[in-house]
C-alpha cells in the first residue's frame, strides 16, 4: 500500500482523519430526530450538524469543550459571531486564519463545506440549549464498557497491537475523555498538543523500501514522499532523496490501520470503545 505522508505527518493524519470522519457521517444511516417535533423554521439539518460535530469534537473540543459550551477557550454557543453566522460567513475567517495572538489556532486545511458543517453543529447546540426538549448532544461517556471490551478483543482487532495491561495500562489516568477519544481516533501528538506545548507520544515513523531503476535497493525511515520524489533517512542516518520515476516504492505506515479504522467505526462502537478505555485507570 502506498501512502504519501509529508513532513508534517501529524497534520496530514489529522486533517485527513477529519475528511474520513465526514465521509463516515455522510454514510451513516438516518437516525430518528427527536428535535424535529419542536423545530422552528430555521431548524438545522441534524445530519449536517452530526457531520460538523464529528469535526468539532476532536479538533476544537479540547479548547472549546466537546459540547462547545466553553472550556479553556470561550463558549461558542452564545458567541455573537456564531449567532449571526450564515454557512460559515463569519466564523470561516476566524477558523481558517485563527487568532494566533489570542490563542485560537488556524485551521487552513478545513474546507468551506467542513466549516459550514461546524457552523450547523454550533447552531444545533444553540437550539438544543434554548429548547429543553431538543436533542441533547450524545455525551462522550454514553457507551457500554463491556461491549467496548468485546469490540476491542474481537471485531475491532485492537488487541492484536495493544494490551490493557501493557501499552494502554492506565491510559484513562493520563488523558481526559475528550483527549483520549481524539487519541484513539487519530493517535499521536495533535496540532493542539503542539500548540499548547504538550508532548504526546511520538508517532512511530513510516518505513520505506525502494528498488532503484539501476537495481540498487535502499531502505530507511520515510521523511517525505510526493508524486516525484521520495526522501528517506537511511540505516546509516543519511538523508537521501530519490526520484520516484522508474523506482519501486513500498511504504509501511504503522498508523495506516488507525486511519482506515476511522471509517469502519459506527458511532456506537466508538462510544463503547471510549467507555472501555475509560476503565483503564
Ligand atoms: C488551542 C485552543 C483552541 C482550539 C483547538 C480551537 N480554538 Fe477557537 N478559540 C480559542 C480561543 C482562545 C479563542 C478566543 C480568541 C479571542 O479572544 O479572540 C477562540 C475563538 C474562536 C472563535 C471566535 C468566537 C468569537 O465569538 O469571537 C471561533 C468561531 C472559534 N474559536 C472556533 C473554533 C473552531 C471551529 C475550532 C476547531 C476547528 C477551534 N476554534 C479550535 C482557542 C481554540
Ligand atoms: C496494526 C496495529 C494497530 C491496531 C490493530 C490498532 N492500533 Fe491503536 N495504535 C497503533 C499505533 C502504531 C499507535 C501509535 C503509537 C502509540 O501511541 O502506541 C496507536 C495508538 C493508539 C492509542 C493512543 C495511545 C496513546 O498513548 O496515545 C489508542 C488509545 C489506540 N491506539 C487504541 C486502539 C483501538 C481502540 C484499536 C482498535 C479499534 C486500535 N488501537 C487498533 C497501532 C494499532
Amino acid at each position: 500500500m502506498h501512502v504519501y505522508p509529508c513532513r508534517f505527518a501529524v497534520l496530514v493524519a489529522f486533517t485527513s482523519a477529519l475528511a474520513w470522519g465526514q465521509d463516515q457521517a455522510a454514510r451513516a444511516p438516518k437516525k430518528p430526530d427527536p428535535g424535529a417535533m419542536f423545530a422552528g423554521p430555521d431548524r438545522v439539518d441534524p445530519q449536517v450538524a452530526e457531520r460538523g460535530k464529528k469535526i468539532f469534537v476532536p479538533a476544537c473540543g479540547f479548547c472549546h469543550g466537546a459540547d462547545a459550551a466553553g472550556k479553556s477557550a470561550p463558549d461558542l454557543i452564545r458567541s455573537q459571531l456564531v449567532l449571526h453566522d450564515e454557512g460559515g460567513s463569519l466564523i470561516g475567517p476566524v477558523i481558517h486564519d485563527g487568532r494566533p495572538d489570542r490563542g485560537m489556532p488556524a485551521f487552513p486545511a478545513l474546507t468551506k463545506e467542513q466549516i459550514a458543517d461546524i457552523g450547523a453543529f454550533l447552531r444545533s447546540r444553540k437550539q438544543a440549549t434554548s429548547n429543553r426538549f431538543g436533542y441533547v448532544i450524545q455525551g462522550l461517556l454514553t457507551g457500554d464498557a463491556k461491549a467496548g471490551k468485546a469490540y476491542f478483543d474481537g471485531e475491532g482487532k485492537c488487541s492484536t497491537c495493544h494490551s490493557p495491561e501493557g501499552d494502554l495500562a492506565g491510559i484513562a489516568s493520563r488523558y481526559e475523555p475528550v483527549d483520549l477519544q481524539r487519541r484513539f481516533l487519530t493517535p499521536g501528538t495533535s496540532m493542539m498538543d503542539m500548540f499548547m506545548g504538550k508532548k504526546g507520544n511520538p508517532l512511530p515513523p513510516a518505513r520505506v523500501n525502494m528498488k532503484l531503476p539501476g537495481g540498487e535497493t535502499v531502505a530507511g525511515t520515510l521523511v517525505r514522499a510526493d508524486e516525484f520524489n521520495v526522501e528517506l533517512r537511511d540505516e546509516a542516518g543519511w538523508h537521501r532523496s530519490f526520484p520516484r520515476e522508474g523506482a519501486q516504492v513500498e511504504i509501511h505506515d504503522p498508523l495506516s490501520f488507525h486511519r482506515e479504522q476511522l471509517a469502519r467505526y459506527s458511532d456506537t462502537d466508538m462510544h463503547n470503545v471510549l467507555a472501555y478505555l475509560e476503565t483503564l485507570k
